[in-house]
């Protein structure tokens, strides 16, 4: 066993500081990359964690090096962003969001730690926990969507997914809980732009989803890049040492985002690398990734009495103990020691199919266009998205190859063969020229139903990657339109695939649409899985975690908004409204159609006398009215309607799911833990409030879909 207090005392300061810089390899760069020779600084001692770094075998050489050529032989912390898979690539997390399905995130999350573990990581910089109510901004596609009460239950299955019951075992990673917080309302949706919200919602939005990885144990954070109200994340005391530390009791380890003690600077509370580190270490931070500021800094701030070996120790021990529970003191080399056998190649190969056939939404079906009959003679497949394996990865793909991806096009040419399906691509993504359309009608004229697929690159969101226009890029409009007039006038079926890293803000073609498909990225199994769902053999069962705008203007556009002192009256002109567009979404959160059709009835709830300490029953009945077998997502929202502070006009508080047969009924049975509706009162302490609460149950946050009765609080 390793005592980390002796191993601390036999410490020198450029090997403590080693322990707290993390450095990347070249694999995969977000940022400035620190010139030098990492083997020398790791054999020095004064390198203690890498990121970046894949392969087994560069691993354990760098590991031997630290382990067995260091003075002290204290291993490596081996990060890496895992975010939806390592070299499966499940569907990105706003797509996965889609799901509603705590078992399914957990065991994504859990495969992708068995491989990426398998390739000698240790520590993966994900769940991104950024609520994000702004698809302008590009990394609402790395997050759970729009919701907090979704984002927490996201949370706490991604963690446990990532580091399994013991982070010691060989396939465990430690998680990173990131990016902490309120990245999600950069102003404007402009990525590392500045970040003001009040209290309130700091509270009750931006936080709640990392007090549940907390909960959940999460091994780290990552603290945003940005400032909140004035003070860097990086830097900031009251939420990384008050809230999360003292408040929440957070034990693990702080770690930066990549550079971001050196943009102190930039963001002018630091005037030299030692100012930076000073206020980073103060605030709580353990681990410096990529800046050097600690390295450099720290031992300026120590001569000039800025901070304490103390303060030093105190990070260094959280991060040892880190390394402790992730039993790399044992064995270094646990995580790649043995190669993954096939078979659990290929049952994740399977898994990754399934779930991105699951966070498939089907926006639009009119005439119940799909599915699709796998006899129809010709298929035309067109448009820039049809044949795109590097984009179905999405951003992040951790080590997932350009071209292992399933196209759409390769599905389908196995579904119907090669001779059925016919393909031209019409125009680029972001290309300037239609010089490809003619070819791409003729193609659509000798078939019998159109799959058009349109969409962003998997570059156009992701870090640094926020759009002004949410419309479809290049001259994809054009091209659209152009297939919708001559399948108008050959009376044609077009299904639209739509793939997006966000709620691109599209309503002419949900309207010209016969059918639509939210295909966000979906991952390695893309094709398969747009597949299984155009012909049936999945119904869909996705259902959007983010509102759908009607126009850019809306933006920010959520359910969760709280009421007007004017609501909407047409025939009241000073009323809350746009002049030139409805107020709503064109799709609500929650929205996401099936091959069945799904009617409520008799929804059932306790009535009076409910206390703080109950948990609140409530029961719905729901018959697929629908030709086929199909899954329905039931939610659950609350609405406070007279309390101290006023409250959002919906709130998630739970969902289930029902498969019914054609014609079959069911009851699907809620449970609300009463102090679930909790909130904070006008001093933003928890409160319970007596008094009445609607309960809403149906299938999407639009009102008028939902059955609502009343509770009582006492
Ligand atoms: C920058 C990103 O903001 C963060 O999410 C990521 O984990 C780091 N780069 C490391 O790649």
């Amino acid at each position: 066993m390793i005592a980390i207090d002796t191993l601390i005392g036999k410490m020198t300061l450029a090997e403590k500081l080693g322990q707290m810089t993390m450095t990347a390899s070249s694999y995969a760069v977000t940022g400035p990359v620190i010139a030098g020779d990492s083997t020398q600084a790791i054999k020095d001692g004064i390198i203690g964690n890498l990121l970046n770094m894949v392969g087994a075998d560069h691993v354990r050489e760098m590991q031997r090096l630290a382990v067995q050529e260091s003075r002290l032989g204290i291993p490596l912390l081996i990060g890496f962003d895992v975010v939806h898979g390592h070299r499966t690539l499940f569907p990105i997390p706003l797509g996965e969001a889609s799901l509603f399905d705590p078992r399914m995130w957990a065991s994504t999350a859990r495969e992708s730690a068995k491989e990426a573990a398998a390739d000698g990581i240790a520590m993966t910089f994900a769940p991104m926990l950024d609520v994000a109510r702004d698809p302008r901004w590009g990394r609402s596609a790395e997050g759970p969507g729009e919701d907090p009460w979704l984002a927490a239950r996201i949370a706490e299955s991604k963690v446990h997914g990532f580091q399994g019951s013991d982070l010691a075992a060989p396939d465990a990673l430690a998680a990173t809980a990131k990016h902490f917080c309120a990245y999600g309302a950069v102003t404007g949706g402009r990525d590392y732009a500045s970040v003001d919200v009040s209290e309130r919602t700091l509270h009750e939005v931006y936080l709640p989803p990392f007090a549940a990885a907390v909960a959940t144990g999460v091994a780290a954070i990552m603290p945003s890049f940005t400032d909140l109200a004035g003070i860097p994340m990086t830097a900031n005391a009251a939420l990384l040492d008050g809230w999360l530390r003292r408040r929440l009791g957070f034990d693990g380890v702080i770690v930066t985002d990549y550079n971001a003690i050196g943009e102190l600077l930039h963001h002018g509370v630091a005037a030299d690398l030692a100012g930076a580190a000073t206020l980073a270490l103060k605030a709580g931070v353990d681990i410096d990734m990529m800046a050097d500021a600690y390295r450099r800094g720290l031992p300026v701030a120590l001569d000039r009495g800025w901070v304490t070996v103390a303060e030093i120790d105190a990070a260094v021990r959280r991060i040892l103990l880190l390394k402790k529970r992730l039993g790399l003191f044992d064995d270094p080399y646990r995580r790649g020691a043995v190669p993954e056998t096939a078979a659990a190649l290929a049952s994740r190969r399977g898994l990754a199919r399934l779930v991105a056939s699951r966070a498939i939404v089907m926006l639009k079906n009119d005439r119940e266009a799909l599915p699709l009959d796998v006899g129809l003679p010709r298929l035309a497949v067109v448009g820039p998205l049809a044949d795109g394996s590097t984009d179905m990865r999405g951003p992040w793909w951790g080590a997932a190859a350009p071209d292992g991806q399933i196209t759409v096009l390769a599905a389908l040419r196995r579904v119907l063969s090669a001779s059925r399906v016919l393909h031209e691509k019409g125009v680029d993504i972001d290309g300037g020229d239609l010089n490809g359309v003619a070819a791409a009608l003729a193609v659509c004229d000798q078939a019998d139903t159109i799959v058009l697929c349109v969409g962003e690159a998997a570059s156009m969101s992701g870090e640094a990657a926020s759009r002004a226009h949410l419309d479809l890029p290049g001259r994809q409009r054009e091209f659209a339109d152009a297939v919708f007039e001559r399948a108008a006038q050959q009376r044609k079926r077009v299904i639209v695939v739509l793939f997006s890293g966000r709620p691109l803000v599209v309503p002419w073609l949900a309207e010209k649409a016969d059918a639509l498909l939210a295909a966000w990225f979906l991952g390695s199994e893309a094709g398969n899985a747009v597949a299984d769902v155009l012909f049936g053999h999945v119904s869909p069962s996705g259902r959007t975690p983010v509102s759908w705008a009607r126009a850019a203007g809306q933006v920010p556009i959520f359910f969760g908004a709280r009421p007007t002192g004017r609501p909407f009256d047409p025939m009241d002109h000073f009323t809350s409204k746009y002049l030139d567009v409805p107020n709503d979404p064109l799709y609500p959160f929650g929205h996401g159609l099936t091959y069945g059709r799904f009617a409520y009835s008799n929804l059932r709830v306790p009535r009076d006398g409910i206390t703080e300490h109950d948990t609140i029953v409530i029961r719905v009945d729901v018959q697929n009215d629908g030709g086929r077998p199909a899954e329905e997502t039931v939610f659950l929202f609350t609405h406070d309607t007279l309390a101290s502070v006023s409250r959002p006009v919906l709130e998630l508080k739970g969902f289930a799911k029902i498969h019914l047969n054609p014609g079959a009924r069911g009851t699907v049975t809620l449970m609300l833990p009463a102090q679930e509706l909790r909130f904070l009162g006008v001093n933003l302490e928890p409160v319970f409030e007596p008094g009445e609460v609607e309960i809403l149950v149906g299938p999407c946050a639009d009102r008028n879909q939902l059955l609502a009765d009343r509770i009582r609080l006492v």
